[in-house]
């Protein structure tokens, strides 16, 4: 069984409800949202043609794609219009005020070869906070 390692992205004042964040992590990127007080992390690059889902809104639970609005669950990246096809889904928890989440060690797909080799800390940076657009939901 794969070891899963929780590396502190950012502290939970940083990421309001109905707020998302992006994580560069290696030369990948992780959405981040905070939806209903409730914390879901995907890989920000939509399996269809690439388009970043951590820009799309949530509508019950599902990210709505910016590129041709394909429906993915939240928590589990499962995708509702072809069942073949999911993105990628992170575990996060939260400690001592801190926001985590989770990665398979052995996981060279998402970390990239580049930042394999690094220290966690060199790993992940905030590049933006972007509120998820979606004016009929109260988040
Ligand atoms: S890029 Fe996401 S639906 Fe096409």
């Amino acid at each position: 069984m794969a070891v899963t390692r929780y590396i502190r992205v950012l502290k939970e004042e940083d990421l309001p409800i109905g707020k998302s964040a992006i994580i560069s992590v290696g030369d990948q990127e992780v959405a981040l949202f905070n939806y209903k007080k409730k914390l879901y992390a995907v890989k920000n690059k939509c399996p269809h043609k690439g388009a970043p889902l951590g820009e799309g809104r949530i509508e019950e639970g599902v990210i709505i794609c910016p590129g041709h609005e394909w429906r993915y669950n939240l928590e589990t990246g499962d995708c509702m219009q072809n069942p073949y096809m999911k993105t990628e889904s992170y575990p996060v928890k939260v400690r001592d005020g801190s926001i985590y989440i989770g990665f398979k060690k052995d996981d060279q797909k998402i970390l990239g070869s580049e930042a394999y080799n690094l220290p966690s800390e060199l790993k992940f940076n905030i590049s933006s906070v972007k509120k998820p657009i979606n004016p009929e939901e109260q988040l």
